[in-house]
């Protein structure tokens, strides 16, 4: 993965391939939602770089990725964006072999977590992806192919001039609808009250979504945390500081 991270790192990796169907580029959007930090890698995380990173690692390239072959089987496809130290997604995953997850993050500490988790747990069903998430959606997964679209506390980037970079804006809403099969779901889970309130209106006035769960504000409409969302390590943190959890899941409609 190094040569291509190195390139991107250096070159913000602004692509300028446009979607096959023509869709809006998205990923020329002029905010990121992420900065990168590079962080330190343990001793353990830097030999998953290195050893499994060949095996269960997608090099970004911006072309679309033939899920079957990624896989070598047909089956449903859930993408998690932003995991973190991976934890939950490989929990996720374990619930669920005959499901292909795909975890896309850009911070390299947390992808060399999760590789030792995907050996650790000898799972089949996970592949990673270091790369903005943006990007990946725009270019690389096909239209109508996700089962599902997990965003599990999410940056809730709290300062108001910071606003611009929450992922979860209408041109995002619309991207990940477009690549979700009709009828499938899309969860978005945060601690932050501010960011819930946020998530809850951009989702009400998207066309292509619909809420699995009745009620008219952000409270009402969201779930407690379902048994098949494991926590998460921020979550945890959130919990310690005395905060809430929002989970939102609602179906793609159109
Ligand atoms: C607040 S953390 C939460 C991590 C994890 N889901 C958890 O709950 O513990 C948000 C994560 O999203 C990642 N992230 C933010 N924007 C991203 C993007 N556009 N593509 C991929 N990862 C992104 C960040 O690097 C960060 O690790």
């Amino acid at each position: 993965m190094s040569a291509q991270y190195h390139q991107d790192k250096q070159q913000g990796d602004r692509s300028a391939r446009s979607d096959a169907d023509g869709t809006t580029r998205l990923s020329n959007l002029p905010v990121r939602s992420f900065v990168r930090r590079e962080g330190r890698l343990t001793q353990a995380q830097q030999r998953a770089l290195d050893e499994l990173w060949p095996q269960f690692g997608i090099e970004y390239d911006g072309q679309p990725l033939d899920l079957h072959a990624v896989f070598q089987r047909d089956a449903s496809t859930v993408v998690e964006i932003g995991f973190g130290n991976g934890e939950s997604l490989a929990q996720c995953a374990d619930d669920a072999p005959d499901t292909n997850f795909i975890g896309i993050e850009v911070h390299r500490p947390g992808v060399g977590h999760l590789l030792l988790e995907i050996e650790r747990r000898e799972l089949s069903n996970v592949r990673v992806m270091c790369h903005d998430a943006v990007e990946v959606l725009t270019n690389q997964l096909g239209l109508g192919t996700l089962a599902g679209l997990n965003l599990f506390f999410p940056d809730p980037w709290p300062k108001k001039r910071h606003h611009k970079r929450r992922i979860v804006q209408l041109p995002f809403l619309e991207l990940g609808a477009s690549r979700l099969k009709p009828g499938a779901r899309l969860h978005v889970a945060t601690d932050w009250e501010n960011y819930a309130e946020h998530i809850f209106d951009k989702l009400e006035a998207s066309p292509h979504f619909s809420n699995t769960v009745a009620g008219d504000d952000f409270n009402s409409a969201s779930l407690a945390r379902p048994d098949y969302r494991p926590p998460t390590k921020f979550e945890r943190r959130g919990k310690r500081l005395g905060h809430s959890v929002w989970d939102f899941v609602y179906e793609r409609t159109s």
